[in-house]
């Protein structure tokens, strides 16, 4: 279905009291989320239905208020740390232009992420670029542009960013601290057996902070680790943040240098159904607080200003993926099957990590129930979004169904697996609808082939 880029506009209320809500968990519903007593479901005052309408499904939609409103409490709850946001869990030129509105700083992992950053007008020194393997072209670009910051993720990129620096550079040591925050094995980068970062316990990070002191080119501006991503564990980072405050003291020990900055990364977990509990943005900011300062008090050092860098935590909970019902499949006995026109190439985090989700029907109300697994389009028995969910009785094609809490890693990690086109990203706000990232098109697949 075509898609367009003009203003949507919905005959339902923009924003609706909280009463509104129907059955829409509120911790992973986005926050203008309505669900309609005929089943409809809105999300900043635009009925899904309509979105499905004008631009086909399926779609990303993303609540432009609830990210800004995760990115204010951030800010209120840190108020003397810096917030970079992590573009890799989902970027795109109004995402960056939004976190930049409302105070964040972006942490890009890429040339790529870099160029839609700053195409946006996100101020290059607030961008701190990542990578265990920057590529020569991340390098040059991110200096070309004047990123504030570099994190120093092995050593033989010390001379390469000094060579490159013009005049100077300010770089982090990314440590990995051999904390286990017991993330799920693939995101778990504390520990000493994964490709990040320079080992505290070893020496090696120690050995690169005395290289970079060594480089005239580059300023060492402080001490950075990430332990993995959706942790619910707050002692794993208190116990992260005071080795690095430790190797931070040796530092000045050793070389009479008083490193001004702490980034312990991002990794804050969300719930993504209703048995899932959320994090407590403010506990562990007290915490983390407490524990720098206490290792600082007794090492003796300034307490370094707290950088952090949530992605998941800012963008999963904004945006919902719909889906039109294609195929009902009722296997005698065991389960029946609600096919949908997208899957694991909008979505591999089910098969990739046994992520979970929760959906909603979003054209039917729920009268009767019946127990279903949605699936998705793809050729594999894997591609399974959603296992043993409720959705009413009568449930038929042509149907819609919202994926909830789709906003992190879903869209950044699509591929086109079946030559199927990635879904488009709409924005929703006070009534309005707005084509951020367009569909593509088999046309588009079909003109990056270009041998025969
Ligand atoms: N900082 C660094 C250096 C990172 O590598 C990451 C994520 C973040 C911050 C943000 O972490 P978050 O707050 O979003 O958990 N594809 C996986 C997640 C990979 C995370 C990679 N690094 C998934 O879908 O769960």
């Amino acid at each position: 279905m075509a898609a367009t880029d003009s203003a949507l506009r919905s005959a339902g209320p923009a924003a609706a009291g909280p009463a509104d809500r129907g059955d829409l968990h509120p911790g992973i519903w986005p926050l203008t989320a309505r669900a309609a007593a005929d089943g409809g479901i809105s999300v900043g005052g635009v009925a899904l239905t309509e979105i499905a309408a004008r631009y086909g499904t399926p779609a990303y939609v993303l609540d432009e208020d609830d990210v800004r409103q995760r990115c204010r409490t951030y800010r209120q709850v840190f108020p003397d740390a810096e917030i970079a946001y992590a573009g890799k869990a989902f970027l795109c030129r109004a995402m960056a232009r939004w976190v930049d509105e409302e105070g964040l700083s972006l942490d890009v992992c890429s040339e790529g992420e870099l160029a839609v950053a700053t195409s946006a007008g996100s101020p290059a020194e607030r961008i701190v670029l990542h990578g265990n393997a920057k590529t020569p072209g991340d390098l040059r670009a991110a200096m070309a542009c004047g990123v504030g910051r570099i994190v120093v993720d092995s050593v033989g990129e010390i001379a390469r960013i000094a060579a490159l620096a013009q005049p100077r550079q300010r770089v982090l040591v990314r440590v990995t601290p051999g904390v286990d925050a017991h993330s799920h094995p693939m995101v778990a980068t504390g520990v000493e057996d994964q490709k990040f970062g320079l080992s505290l316990s070893s020496g090696t990070a120690a050995d690169a902070a005395r290289r970079i002191l060594a480089q005239p080119e580059l300023e060492l501006a402080g001490l950075h680790c990430h332990l993995g991503s959706q942790i619910t564990e707050m002692e794993a980072f208190e116990v992260a943040a005071r080795r690095l405050v430790g190797l931070m003291a040796a530092i000045y020990a050793e070389h009479g240098v008083i490193l001004p900055e702490l980034n312990i990364g991002g990794g804050h977990g969300v719930p993504y159904t209703e048995d899932d509990q959320d994090f407590d943005l403010t506990g562990f900011a007290g915490r983390i607080r407490a524990a720098v300062r206490g290792a600082c008090a007794s090492l003796r050092l300034p307490v370094p200003r707290l950088t952090f860098e949530p992605g998941r935590a800012i963008i999963s909970r904004a945006m919902v993926t719909l889906y039109r019902v294609v195929s009902i499949k009722q296997v005698a006995g065991l389960r029946t099957f609600v096919a949908v026109d997208g899957g694991m190439s909008d979505n591999p985090r089910p098969a990739l990590y046994g992520a979970r989700y929760s959906v909603r029907a979003a054209s039917r109300p729920m009268i009767a129930r019946q127990l279903a697994t949605v699936v998705g389009r793809h050729c594999e028995a894997g591609d399974v979004l959603v296992t043993d969910v409720t959705l009413p009785a009568g449930t038929r094609p042509g149907d819609l169904l919202a994926v909830a809490c789709t906003g992190a890693y879903n869209h950044s990690m699509a591929s086109n697996y079946n030559l199927v086109g990635r879904p488009p990203v709409v924005a929703v706000r006070d009534g309005a609808a707005r084509l951020l990232v367009r569909r593509e098109t088999t046309s588009d697949l079909r003109q990056r082939d270009v041998g025969l």
